[in-house]
């Protein structure tokens, strides 16, 4: 039964009075655009509303950029819909299927959609499909845009509708045929804006944390009653941030020291980002207890994609953590950056939705004058690895020319398909190989994808790479406490398992700590293991080796005896590693990984603990950056095995290693390292040769030696040659 709670807030939505004007615009387009301001019931009363109507409709998808997005907005719906989750109303996000046959409304990311659509352009299962959040611009939204014209195509009767919280929406209107746009009239209320007086934006990256947590105290001792809601970029700096607003708002005296303490007597805090497990996130939406004031310290996911009531205050930071490209790697890195006016704007906005409200931001009118005035659209700032990988999986030969809302620069482009090359995933036409037909059946980084395959065909221990992948598809496995004592315990718990050959084997080790705990979660505590990263991580295991089974790939282990599921309960002093009975060959691991990293092979400076990125030089970067500029120095990570302060292995004995990521923080930290030897990739790196003549993008070759200058040649290092040069690099 849904409660008269439900059904009142379900009313009083500025969307409700315009239910049957939408469900007609549905009725009579098959594209259409809706846009109406954030909070309005778009996400999760429209699908209700075509559920309602639509009673044959068999099923609806709809998309969210994010995946705890997808999850709390499922919730909700399912609840108000009166149903179990899973039932008639579920969600799906990678390796999280929380639907069933029943299931008619089914919120996903939009990279779900995105691979579902490479296994079928047609959609044939949905009758609906409604992408949500478009102004977010996420790259897997941008590549359906373009999918899904063509899904138009070919399925005209398949009703396709776009929900934005922008007005900037023609350009949305104009890629899709110039369909109709339906405006919800918004209803919002003045947002006072307060600048700081002076600080420049670009000065604040170390002090922003600290300076939101006094503003909110400011507004909390100052100001009327009303919720705040703070903007940080992360979760650490979130986690932080309460415990710091915590501690100082222990010290108040309310009677002296807050304005309003009639009204205002306590404080409770939340904390807001993708890795929250969605029970916590549930009382966010919660009103607090009377005379209490609620305080949210959030990610940009409280920007536009979940709307918290209650609020009155905000307070922007100005930065955001955002995916960027970097082209020393070929990667995606994670960077705080500076946001964009149009999310300023948006930000300012979460104050006024229910009633006037104020916005301080941190930083100066003129700062927020010299910010881009909208955000960059991640397809423009992103490797398109995985991306071209699907879009050539559909048979799109062209990606250059492929009918994008806001073209990716043709560089990206080229770097994603010469990485496809150097994995084999495509040949020296550019066309999908066997190998690279088989890696999308994973719906993983096609590096990872073409480990598992290399470990399954070539060298007998997918067993156990597939547990190492896993526990790379999912969040940090780490926990690092900031309390320094702690920290020094956690480092030396985790000590116990660090292996000699790197973090590939370490990670395999931590597993199965893990696994003979018998899946503990008390265990973990007690190592600092992050519990719910390793059980998703367990999850993420079982879900590949019944794809692989599906497949035909087969499931072969390295060791010698296979004790997978038996858990040994006896705990004996020794350390895990000293006590294995289990030896694997861990070569084999190891060549598996280097079959796609090394690609991000690096050797060591002769006398230091610095290492060089043997291919960044000549793949990537040439064509973006000044080919003069210096090599970026790589750093082992003090998160890492091999890291010289954990003695696990002497420095001169590493030469040359490949890694998984590079973290920036002051320096280049290389995350996940292993040893590599050279001869298991000597023949791998001829291909970095053969990029010279192969013609991927379908291109006439001309075209590709324009852009090669001969100057670049000076910035490819050969394996060599860095030792005949080390006094002048850096
Ligand atoms: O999509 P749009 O921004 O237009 O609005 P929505 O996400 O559908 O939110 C409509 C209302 O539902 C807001 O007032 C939210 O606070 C509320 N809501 C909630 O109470 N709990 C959730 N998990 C999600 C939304
Ligand atoms: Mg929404």
């Amino acid at each position: 039964m849904v409660s008269q709670r439900i059904i009142k807030q379900r009313e009083s939505l500025p969307i409700f009075q315009f239910r049957k004007d939408i469900i007609d615009a549905i009725k009579n387009q098959n594209l259409l655009i809706i846009i109406g301001e954030t909070g309005s019931g778009k996400t999760t009363q429209i699908p209700q509303y075509i559920l309602e109507s639509f009673e044959d409709c068999r099923l609806i998808g709809v998309t969210q950029p994010r995946r705890i997005a997808a999850i709390t907005v499922a919730n909700r719906v399912s609840e108000e819909h009166g149903t179990r989750l899973g039932d008639e109303v579920g969600y799906c996000i990678r390796f999280d299927d929380c639907t069933s046959s029943r299931t008619r409304l089914k919120y996903m990311t939009d990279g779900v959609l995105l691979r579902e659509a490479t296994l079928d352009p047609r959609l044939e299962h949905y009758e609906i499909i409604i992408i949500d959040e478009a102004h977010e611009r996420t790259l897997e939204t941008d590549v359906l845009f373009g999918l899904l014209k063509e899904t138009h195509r070919l399925r005209p009767e398949l009703k396709i509708l776009i929900m934005s919280a922008t007005l900037n929406v023609e350009k949305f209107s104009d890629f899709f045929n110039e369909c109709p746009i339906f405006v919800i009239p918004g209803r919002t209320y003045d947002v006072a804006i307060n600048h700081h007086r002076d600080a420049k934006i670009s000065s604040l990256k170390s002090t922003y944390v600290q300076r939101a947590v006094d503003t909110a105290l400011y507004i909390h001792t100052q100001e009327p009653p009303g919720d705040i809601l703070v903007f940080l970029t992360g979760q650490s700096e979130i986690e932080r941030a309460c415990l710091d607003l915590d501690d100082q708002a222990r010290e108040l005296n309310y009677r002296k020291d807050v304005k309003y303490y009639n009204e205002v007597k306590d404080l409770v805090i939340y904390p807001i980002h993708a890795t929250l497990e969605t029970m916590e996130q549930k009382a966010i939406f919660e009103d607090p207890p009377k005379g209490t004031r609620k305080v949210v310290f959030a990610t940009n996911i409280a920007q536009t994609s979940v709307t918290i009531p209650g609020i009155k205050y905000v307070v922007d930071t100005g930065f955001v953590k955002q995916k960027s490209y970097d082209p020393s790697t070929g990667m995606d890195a994670l960077l705080v950056v500076p946001i964009s006016q149009a999310a300023a704007t948006q930000r300012a906005g979460r104050a006024g939705r229910t009633a006037p409200g104020k916005a301080f931001r941190l930083y100066s009118r003129e700062s927020f004058e010299q910010m881009e005035i909208e955000t960059v659209p991640e397809i423009q700032r992103s490797s398109l690895l995985g991306t071209v990988l699907s879009l050539k999986k559909m048979g799109i030969r062209d990606i250059i020319h492929f009918e994008f809302i806001d073209p990716p620069d043709p560089i990206l482009v080229k770097n994603a398909l010469k990485q496809l090359f150097l994995l084999e995933a495509l040949d020296e036409n550019g066309n999908l190989t066997p190998l690279g037909d088989e890696m999308c059946i994973f719906p993983l980084n096609p590096f990872l994808s073409r480990v598992l395959i290399a470990s399954a065909r070539q060298f007998e221990c997918s067993r156990e790479v597939s547990t190492i992948v896993a526990i790379l598809s999912v969040e940090e496995i780490f926990i690092t406490p900031r309390n320094g004592e702690k920290l020094f315990e956690a480092y030396e718990r985790r000590k116990e398992f660090y292996h000699h050959l790197g973090d590939y084997v370490t990670l395999l080790y931590i597993f199965e700590g893990y696994r003979d705990s018998g899946y503990d979660r008390d265990w973990c505590r007690d190592k600092y293991f992050n519990y719910r990263a390793l059980s998703m991580a367990k999850n993420v295991r079982d879900q590949l080796r019944e794809l692989m089974e599906k497949h035909g790939i087969p499931i072969i282990s390295c060791g010698q005896r296979d004790d997978e599921d038996v858990h040994r309960k006896k705990r004996s002093k020794k350390s895990y590693y000293e006590k294995k009975a289990k030896k694997y060959d861990f070569a084999k691991i190891l060549e598996a990984f280097s079959s796609s990293y090394y690609i991000h092979l690096a050797k060591r400076h002769p006398h230091r603990a610095v290492f060089y990125h043997y291919a960044s030089a000549n793949v990537y970067t040439s064509e973006m950056v000044d080919s003069n500029s210096s090599l970026l120095a790589l750093h082992i990570s003090p998160m890492s095995a091999l890291h010289p302060d954990n003695k696990i292995v002497k420095i001169d004995n590493l030469d040359w290693v490949m890694y998984h990521s590079v973290l920036y923080t002051s320096k280049a930290l290389m995350k996940v390292v292993s040893k590599v030897k050279l001869e298991w990739v000597e023949e791998k790196l001829k291909l970095f040769k053969k990029l010279e003549t192969v013609n991927l993008d379908g291109d006439d070759k001309r075209k590709e030696k324009e852009v090669k200058s001969d100057s670049n040649k000076n910035t490819v290092v050969e394996p060599n040659k860095l030792e005949q040069e080390n006094d002048v690099i850096e």
